[in-house]
């Protein structure tokens, strides 16, 4: 892999294939982005308008539609398709059953065409289905990311800025565990420009106002779904999490997010995938960082597992 000739293939073209592809592009973080869906028409046509895009940008991209012998020399390829999510839905594991068989073509598809770079597993419930994908695709753990609880990171940070009038990037803080119900935040690991949270918190009262961990982790938690619930889907926050992570890939850049990958040995975890912070380098999940964790902090890793982990014997091998 090289800057010069690098690809990422995105399968699924809709509203987070699409917005991932854009915002790579206007990144121009790779020499080709390939969009892959069974409906051909969107496929071509999202290509054809990012396409047209490019003249702006400030690099030359090729962007077309294609198919999964576009896999064979991509670098990356990144899963967002899935079923569609019920409008009622409460969790995203409601999804896994209507989305298994998709994900099961998808990977057999992805790995007939002799692809053997990483994948990038965005498709809901994405721990569940990061761990599906790996055991159907037979690539080795390191190759295989799940997008995890990068964006729930990332809104809780937002979440913090917000509080204290700060630029997000100024806050380091890791949602850990299932992006889902069961996820938790490092708060022992949390801080804000090298200052522990609860420094920050009751230094700055007046600006911290009711606001407690567990009120951030709800809302962090709860974000997802107050944009679905009023626009029927999210993908721009989805779209850059993927982003950074695949950048951090193509520039093997080492940068530590907190991604889904598979926890065996460390954290007193085995043979799961769900999210804990990890570097991240041309190779994929290079290394996972393991942090000291409070002993509530612990159990909730725990907890994030086995909920996840209940349900590997509905997969289909
Ligand atoms: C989200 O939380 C798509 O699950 C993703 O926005």
């Amino acid at each position: 892999m090289s800057f010069k000739d690098s690809k990422v293939a995105i399968i699924g073209a809709g509203n987070v294939g699409s917005t991932t592809a854009y915002s790579i592009i206007n990144q121009g973080l790779c020499e080709e982005v390939v969009l892959i869906d069974v409906n051909k028409d969107k496929a071509f046509a999202e290509a054809l308008d990012m396409a047209h895009s490019v003249y702006f940008m400030n690099r030359n991209i090729k962007v077309h539609a294609g198919d999964y012998r576009d896999c064979t020399d991509a670098d990356i390829v990144i899963i967002t398709a899935s079923a569609p999510m019920p409008k009622n839905s409460t969790s995203r594991l409601e999804m896994l059953a209507p989305s298994m068989k998709i994900m099961k073509s998808i990977v057999n598809s992805i790995m007939d065409s002799g692809f053997n770079g990483i994948l990038l597993v965005i498709s809901n419930p994405v721990d569940i289905m990061t761990y599906y994908a790996w055991k159907i695709s037979g690539l080795p753990a390191r190759q295989v990311i799940g997008s995890g609880t990068n964006l729930d990171s990332a809104r809780l940070c937002c979440e913090l800025a917000k509080l204290y009038d700060l630029d997000a990037k100024s806050v380091s803080a890791f949602v850990c565990g299932e992006h889902g119900d069961s996820e938790f935040v490092v708060w022992n690991s949390a801080t804000i420009g090298g200052k522990k949270i609860d420094d920050v918190m009751q230094d700055n009262a007046p600006r911290t106002g009711s606001a407690t961990k567990q009120s951030l982790l709800k809302m962090t938690a709860q974000s997802g779904w107050e944009i679905f619930s009023r626009k029927g889907n999210t993908c721009y926050g989805i779209a850059a999490s993927a982003t950074s992570i695949v950048k951090s890939i193509l520039f093997n850049e080492n940068q530590i997010y907190p991604v889904s990958v598979n926890v065996d040995g460390v954290y007193g975890l085995q043979g799961v995938f769900l999210s804990v912070p990890t570097i991240i380098d041309k190779t994929g999940a290079k290394e996972i960082v393991e942090i000291k964790l409070q002993p509530d902090e612990e159990e909730a890793l725990q907890k994030s597992a086995a909920v996840l982990k209940s349900f590997y014997k509905e997969l289909e091998m």
